[in-house]
């Protein structure tokens, strides 16, 4: 491992994610094995194989190292990486420790959205299954890119939902930087959060009442954590036939929610549906309480 490139982030949950992750992914390769299609691993946010917590207290072996070293293979690896020192690094090590899969392997440097539209756009998704990790830092993932995704129909989709990002940007009061508004847009694909968010101040002051504004205007945020994962589990059921509706919550040391870790799959076929839901949803069951 080499120091100075190795990434950091995360906490325990981390850890949490990324074997929730690996389990699935095993049961994923055990399930297609004896089938004829091609199985296709794309992680969009690959990271260099290896990551050290923020608080530098764990060393732990990252997504694209597990999908290497699981014992059933992929046929073909899709790393994608937006950082040139970390697909560099990420480069060096399926070079040195994975040679025997270097031509399965494609490592693209650039931005998720735009670098998962080519991969997806070049393969045939009649004759391929495929397995996607989105695991970005916090709001990069496009709506679109879901939307693209599901179109495929042979995608099973694990995405880390940067919660606490878009909690923090739904003001008390709904004013919002316009670069925030547009960042929700982009993040839940249409603008229905502001209905669903905001409702009318009933408190109206009486520098409202004299000022002539107030019950026109004045808005105050609606929005529980709860009804909030609802809504997103709601706004990717509206684009996946089959999504989990018990998402993993990652909280941070004050018991805050970061992140949902949600599954989704754009097969239409029910069989196919039924058994990818309930391994995931073995897997995602919580082992403590999930209370918010
Ligand atoms: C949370 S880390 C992913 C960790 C990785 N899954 C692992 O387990 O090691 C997010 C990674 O995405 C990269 N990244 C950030 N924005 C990106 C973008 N728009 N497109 C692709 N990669 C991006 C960061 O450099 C970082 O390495």
């Amino acid at each position: 491992m080499t120091q100075q490139n190795t990434q950091q982030f995360g906490g325990n949950w981390t850890e949490e994610k990324l074997n929730i992750f690996t389990e699935y992914l095993t049961a994923y390769l055990t399930a297609l094995q004896n089938q004829n299609f091609g199985k296709v691993y794309i992680d969009a946010f690959a990271g260099t194989g290896e990551i050290v917590t923020n608080d530098g207290e764990q060393h732990l072996v990252g997504s694209a190292k597990r999908a290497l070293s699981s014992y059933l293979k992929f046929d073909r690896y899709y790393f994608i990486e937006e950082n040139k020192k970390k697909a560099a690094e990420l480069q060096r090590m399926v070079d040195a420790e994975y040679p025997h899969l270097a031509d399965r392997v494609t490592i693209y440097c650039g931005d998720a959205n735009a670098r998962l539209s080519e991969i997806i756009n070049q393969i045939d998704w009649r004759f391929n299954r495929g397995l996607l990790f989105l695991d970005p830092c916090a709001t990069e993932v496009n709506w679109t890119t879901l939307t693209m995704i599901a179109e495929t129909k042979s995608i099973d989709m694990w995405y880390l939902f940067p919660f606490s990002a878009l909690n923090r940007m739904l003001t008390k009061d709904g004013n919002m930087d316009p670069t925030w508004a547009a960042c929700i847009d982009r993040l839940l694909g249409d603008s229905g959060w502001r209905i669903e968010f905001y409702k009318k101040d009933p408190q109206i002051s009486l520098f409202d009442f004299e000022s002539g504004s107030g019950e026109r205007d004045r808005l105050i945020k609606d929005a529980n954590p709860e009804r909030i994962k609802e809504y997103i589990i709601g706004r990717l059921q509206s684009t996946f036939p089959c999504v989990s509706k018990h998402p993993r919550i990652f909280k941070n040391k004050n018991n805050s929610p970061l992140f949902l870790f949600c599954f989704a799959i754009s097969n239409d076929s029910e069989k196919a549906q039924g058994l990818a839901l309930k391994i995931a949803n073995h897997i995602l069951k919580p082992k403590t309480n999930q209370g918010w």
